[in-house]
C-alpha cells in the first residue's frame, strides 16, 4: 500500500487568483479533500473527480480524525482551510490529533503545511497599507478563550500602540464583544481612530467600510468580516487608511535626508539607548521635573527613568548627566533597605494602589513590620500593608539637596512605594544623612560609591 500523505492546505482569502501555485497543485494531487462546507464551495472550481468529505463549522476535530484515518489508507488527503491554515485554522488541531494517536513526523504518514494570505493581510490590500508597522491580532470569539484573557490583550494592545486586526469579531450570538473592545481601545486611541470593516475579502460578497473608533460598534460586522484598527499614526487619505512606516521620525521626507542628530542605518535617536540620553536631556534642560512629571512626559515607568539617570556618564569629556538626579540600583536583597532605613530617621513614605489611589505618611522605619508576604506600615494612625514579593528592584535616588530617597518598583518597573529623608526647620537630621549616604554606598555600585563618596 503507498504511503498516506496530509497537505495542509491554506487557500488564502477566496479568490482562486489570490492562492498559491502549491495550494493549488496540493490540491491538484489529492485524492480526497476534506473541509468545512463553505471552504468546499469558495474552491469546487478544483475538485473534479475527487472524493470530497464536507463538515461542519463545529466539526473541527472530527476533520482532523477523518483527515488522518483516510491518510491511514494511503490516500493523499488535502485538508483546506481559508487564509492560512495556521492562522486561527486547521493545522494545530490536526497536529494534536495526530500526536495524540502516537504518529511522529518520520513515520509513514507525510504531513505539508501550504500556507496562504490569511484574512488580515488580504483586507489590509484592499484598504491601503494599515499594516506597514507592528500590528497584532486578536480572536474575539469566546468559544475556546476565556473572556478575562481576550481583555487583556485588548488592553495590552491599546495600551502598545500596536495596529489591531480582529478576526472573529462578531456572529449572531456573540455581539457584546465587539462593544467591548471598542470601548478598551477608547482608552488609549482617539475616537477618530481609522477603521476598515471588511467582509469576504476577495469573494462576491466583499463588502468594505471606512470608520472611525468611535462608529465601529455600530457597523455591519459578521463572521467574515475582518476589522482593522489603527495606531496613533494610522491616517486616511483620498480614501487610503495609511499606517506610516515610521520614516517621519527619522527623515526629513521619504526620500531625503535623515533628520539632525539621526543618521541612516543606525536606530533611532529615540532608540533603546537613544531615549535613555534623551531623559538624561530632558532632566539637564530643566529643574523643575519630579520624577513622576518625567515619567509622565516619556509615557513610561518611573523606574525606566530612573534606569536612565544611573546610566548618566558625567565626564569631563561627555556631558551626560542627569540635571541634579543620580541613582544607583541596590545589588543587595531589598529587605536590607528596609532594615538600614532605620537609621533615616523621619520617613515620608509614598505607596501608591493599583487602582490609582496615593497615600503619603510621615513614618518611621521602625513601623514597618514584615507579616508573610506583607510588609505592613502599622502605627497608632495607620495600617497599610505592601505586597512585598511585587517588589522586584530597589533604587537609591538623590536630587541635589531636595530629595534623598529609595524606590521599590515592580516587574514591570513600577514604583510599588518609596521613602525619601524628611527635613525639618529645613534641615536634614546630620546623623540620618549621613547613614543614608553610607547605605548607599554600601548596598549599590561603585559607580555610585564614587559619585557619593566625592561629596
Ligand atoms: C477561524 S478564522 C480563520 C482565519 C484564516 N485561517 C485566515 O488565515 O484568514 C475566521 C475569521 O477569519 C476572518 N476571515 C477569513 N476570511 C476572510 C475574508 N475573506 N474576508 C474577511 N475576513 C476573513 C474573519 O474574521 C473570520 O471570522
Amino acid at each position: 500500500m503507498s504511503k498516506g500523505k496530509i497537505l495542509l492546505v491554506g487557500f488564502g482569502p477566496g479568490a482562486e487568483a489570490h492562492m498559491s501555485i502549491r495550494a493549488l497543485q496540493a490540491i491538484e494531487e489529492s485524492d480526497v479533500v476534506i473541509g468545512y462546507s463553505t471552504y468546499i464551495k469558495l474552491v469546487k472550481n478544483l475538485l473534479g473527480g475527487k472524493e470530497v468529505i464536507r463538515k461542519g463549522m463545529t466539526e473541527e476535530i472530527d476533520r482532523c480524525i477523518e483527515a488522518y484515518e483516510q491518510a491511514q489508507l494511503g490516500k493523499t488527503v488535502a485538508l483546506i482551510s481559508s487564509g492560512d491554515i495556521g492562522v486561527y485554522g486547521m493545522a494545530g488541531p490536526t497536529y494534536e490529533v495526530l500526536l495524540k494517536s502516537g504518529w511522529k513526523p518520520d513515520s509513514d504518514i507525510e504531513v505539508e503545511i501550504v500556507p496562504g494570505s490569511t484574512a488580515l493581510s488580504a483586507c489590509a490590500s484592499l484598504v491601503g497599507a494599515p499594516l506597514t508597522h507592528d500590528f497584532c491580532s486578536i480572536s474575539l470569539s469566546d468559544l475556546l478563550t476565556p473572556w478575562p484573557t481576550i481583555a487583556k490583550r485588548i488592553d495590552a494592545a491599546g495600551r502598545s500602540d500596536f495596529v489591531v486586526a480582529l478576526y472573529n469579531p462578531k456572529s449572531g450570538r456573540r455581539t457584546q464583544q465587539i462593544v467591548e473592545a471598542q470601548r478598551i481601545l477608547l482608552q488609549y486611541r482617539k475616537p477618530d481612530t481609522p477603521v476598515a470593516i471588511v467582509k469576504s475579502a476577495y469573494r462576491e460578497a466583499e463588502n468594505i467600510q471606512m470608520v472611525h473608533l468611535d462608529e465601529m460598534k455600530d457597523c455591519k460586522i459578521g463572521m467574515l468580516t475582518t476589522v482593522l484598527i489603527g495606531n496613533s499614526s494610522t491616517y486616511m487619505d483620498q480614501g487610503l487608511m495609511i499606517t506610516p512606516r515610521g520614516y517621519a521620525n527619522k527623515y526629513k521626507d521619504i526620500t531625503g535626508d535623515a533628520l539632525e542628530g539621526e543618521k541612516r542605518g543606525r536606530s533611532l535617536n529615540m532608540g533603546l539607548e537613544g531615549w535613555k540620553s534623551c531623559v538624561r536631556e530632558f532632566l539637564r534642560s530643566s529643574d523643575k521635573h519630579s520624577l513622576r512629571d518625567v515619567a509622565l512626559h516619556f509615557d513610561s515607568a518611573t523606574g525606566d527613568i530612573i534606569s536612565a539617570i544611573s546610566e548618566a556618564k558625567a565626564t569631563d569629556e561627555l556631558d551626560d548627566n542627569a540635571g541634579e538626579y543620580s541613582a544607583a540600583q541596590v545589588q543587595h536583597d531589598p529587605l536590607n533597605v528596609i532594615e538600614a532605613s532605620k537609621h533615616w530617621g523621619l520617613l515620608r513614605a509614598v505607596v501608591r494602589s493599583e487602582a490609582g489611589a496615593v497615600a503619603e505618611l510621615m513614618i518611621q522605619a521602625e513601623n514597618f513590620v514584615m507579616r508573610r508576604d506583607w510588609l505592613n506600615i502599622e502605627n497608632e494612625h495607620v495600617h497599610l500593608h505592601i505586597n512585598w514579593p511585587r517588589v522586584k528592584q530597589v533604587w537609591f535616588v538623590r536630587r541635589a539637596d531636595k530629595l534623598y530617597s529609595v524606590h521599590f518598583t515592580d516587574e514591570r518597573n513600577e514604583t510599588v512605594f518609596n521613602l525619601s529623608l524628611v527635613r525639618t526647620d529645613g534641615e536634614y537630621d546630620t546623623s540620618a544623612l549621613k547613614a543614608y549616604k553610607q547605605d548607599w554606598q554600601t548596598l549599590t555600585t561603585l559607580n555610585e560609591l564614587e559619585k557619593v563618596s566625592n561629596e
